[in-house]
């Protein structure tokens, strides 16, 4: 059977990437997209677009001028997986966002505090994403990233479950790395670091 891929988040930073790898490998996606006139926080929208699809892979990120979504946006996409019977979901998110047995450095603990004092709202509403998906059914992987370069450079990245361990990460090794986790067991229900260098 040929998989149908869900993608939130397609034209930003990551997702414009993550979209043309996909299509690049010739898996058929559907995608919800703002310019088509969907918003991941109706609920109607998220159901609609994850028909017929076998996982989610979300680069969704804070629209300019709104409340923070990430709450509103993943408990609807865990509820529209849920109706749909979708079980696997691969989304990424920052390295402020805590998780237990973190150890991270003194270098990424500052990165993380100054962007919890510049962004304090968009942190807190990320942390409660990883609450969601932490007391969910479904086979998530939330991937944590320091900066994100737009360059077509691919590459192993350096994971961690602990620390991050490089400052930026390319966005084309991101989307390898987010589609090679849809037949690798091994991160879910787990939010690992990446870096590129
Ligand atoms: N950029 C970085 O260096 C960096 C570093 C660490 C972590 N992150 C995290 O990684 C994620 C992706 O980052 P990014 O820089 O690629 O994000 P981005 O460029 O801001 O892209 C955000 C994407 O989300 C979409 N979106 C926003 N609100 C939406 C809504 N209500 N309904 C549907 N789609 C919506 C945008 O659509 P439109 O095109 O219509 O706006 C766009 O496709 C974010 O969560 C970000 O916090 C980013």
């Amino acid at each position: 059977m040929q998989h149908t891929i869900a993608v939130i988040g397609g034209t930003g930073k990551a997702g414009q990437f993550l979209v043309k790898s996909l299509e690049d490998r010739g898996v058929n996606t559907r995608l919800l997209l703002r310019k088509n006139g969907h918003d991941v926080c109706r609920y109607e929208d998220v159901y609609d677009v994850l028909t017929g699809c076998t996982a989610v892979l979300s680069t969704l990120g804070q629209p300019k001028g709104a409340p923070p979504i990430f709450e509103k946006a993943t408990a609807n996409i865990l509820r529209a997986m849920e109706a749909h019977g979708i079980r696997r979901y691969i989304a990424v998110t920052g390295l402020s966002i805590n998780v237990p047995g973190d150890k991270k450095s003194l270098y990424t603990r500052m990165r993380a505090k100054m962007m919890k004092a510049m962004f304090p709202g968009i942190i807190r509403s990320k942390q409660l994403e990883y609450r969601l998906l932490a007391k969910s059914n479904a086979d998530w992987t939330l991937i944590r990233l320091p900066f994100i370069v737009q360059a077509n450079i691919t590459g192993a990245l350096k994971v961690s479950e602990t620390d991050c361990l490089g400052k930026k990460v390319y966005a084309a090794a991101l989307a390898d790395f987010m589609i090679a986790q849809l037949d690798d067991k091994r991160y879910i229900k787990r939010a690992p670091f990446v870096a590129s260098e």
